[in-house]
């Protein structure tokens, strides 16, 4: 794909072709081991904005096998509409033939995971360890494409190293062997979660393809940051991972800020969601996870959930002390509502949170200017995926 050769220049893209398969925002929700479950997406459509949701990455012969685990990955329904299923592992037979189960199973899309930096994938060949056996892998993806009529996309990191930015030439491959479309993190995998996600890095591998779309990855926080990357990288969409974490609102917000019209002082800002709302969602979310998890696993699975909605709160040092012991619906209630008695000291006479106490704007990488040089300041979450 050729590009100009100025930075914005491109126009905002309002809808993205995958192959076949139209989607009606360009959007994406990352995939997030442990975190992308049913109720998670439910919750980020019902808010909106999101083109298509992606499954936690699932184990290619796990779900041959048919394990208990592997299926509850896959678990939706049909507000959870389109959905892709995530692929991972190194044996072409077993990718082909997970992707007609996901297939059968209703997915519009099948992506294959080659950008995971975990040891476990790593060891058997697959994650980042693909991007460095080009024709192997091709031979893989064909497999996949020949065997499913939905599109197969897949997710890289640029490369593993800054010796060994092999993204554009990977993405290159993967056209020609057949897939619809490259998720590209703006990171190697020696980066891991640390540094700059790199825009021109992503730049390369949309003028490396011939008419795939490239959807962007890393840091996407903001609405603004969005749109910088569409801006200086010419990417089709842009994928968010942990910036919904943070907040389910970043779909919409980021749709109607790209959208909007830039008036004489600039392009208009959605306001951030309410307190009320945030607290609405974060309830919701809840309900959703005792609906598929059951209440003893939902909450226990909601302990590491909530605390992502409380940074965004102000204040929040007594919620998370006690909701990352919460063990019933009912218990969560009482939580909240001592919640909001004790946050009542920082608010001022309109019922706002005084200023003073307001959590800092968060800042992709890339928006930061080079002399900044700050710790990086998106979270990465703890537990079992501390090694993404
Ligand atoms: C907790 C966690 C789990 C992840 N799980 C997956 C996964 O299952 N498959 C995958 O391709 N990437 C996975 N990633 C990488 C994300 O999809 C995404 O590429 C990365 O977080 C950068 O995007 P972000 O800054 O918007 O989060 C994971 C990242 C994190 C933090």
């Amino acid at each position: 794909m050729v590009l100009a050769a100025s930075p914005y220049f491109f126009p905002y893209p309002d809808s993205v072709q995958l192959g076949p398969l139209k989607l009606s925002s360009n959007l994406f929700l990352s995939p997030l081991a442990g975190y992308t479950n049913l109720p998670f997406r439910l919750v980020v459509r019902e808010i909106g904005g999101v083109g298509l949701c992606t499954t936690d990455l699932v184990n290619a012969r796990s779900l041959l096998e048919r394990r208990p685990k592997a299926l509850k990955l896959i678990e939706t329904r049909p507000a959870d509409a389109p959905l892709a299923i995530q692929l991972f592992g190194a044996v072409a037979e077993e990718m082909r033939d997970a992707a007609v189960i996901a297939e059968a199973h209703g997915a519009v899309s099948v992506d294959i995971n080659m950008g995971c930096p975990v040891k476990k994938v790593v060891k058997i060949g697959g994650g980042s360890a693909m991007m460095t056996e080009l024709a192997k892998t091709a031979a893989l993806v064909r497999g996949m494409v020949n065997a499913v009529k939905i599109p197969v996309t897949a997710k890289m990191r640029l490369g593993w190293d800054d010796d060994n930015l092999t993204a554009p030439e990977l993405a290159r491959a993967l056209e020609d062997a057949g897939v619809a479309a490259v998720f590209v993190h703006g990171r190697t995998r020696e980066q891991g979660f640390g540094g700059t996600v790199k825009l021109t890095g992503i730049r390369k591998v949309v003028e490396a393809v011939k008419h795939i779309p490239v959807i962007g990855n890393g840091d996407v926080v903001t609405p603004q940051a969005a749109k910088r990357m569409f801006d200086e990288t010419g990417c089709t969409g842009v994928s968010i991972g942990r910036g919904a974490f943070y907040d389910p609102w970043i779909f919409k917000r980021t749709l109607e800020y790209c959208q909007g019209s830039p008036t004489a002082t600039g392009r208009p800002l959605p306001p951030e969601p309410s307190f009320a709302e945030r607290v609405r969602v974060l309830s919701r979310h809840l309900d959703l996870m005792i609906e598929v998890f059951g209440e003893e696993l939902g909450c226990r699975m909601f302990r590491k959930v909530a605390p992502w909605y409380a940074k965004r709160f102000g204040p929040c040092h007594e919620f998370n002390k006690q909701v990352v012991q919460v063990a019933t619906r009912v218990q969560f209630q009482e939580i909240l509502e001592n919640y909001l008695r004790w946050r009542q000291q920082f608010l001022d006479a309109n019922g706002e949170l005084q200023v003073r106490y307001q959590p800092a704007p968060l800042v992709a990488s890339f928006m930061r200017a080079p002399e900044e040089n700050l710790p990086v300041q998106i979270a990465v979450p703890k537990g079992p995926v501390e090694v993404w």
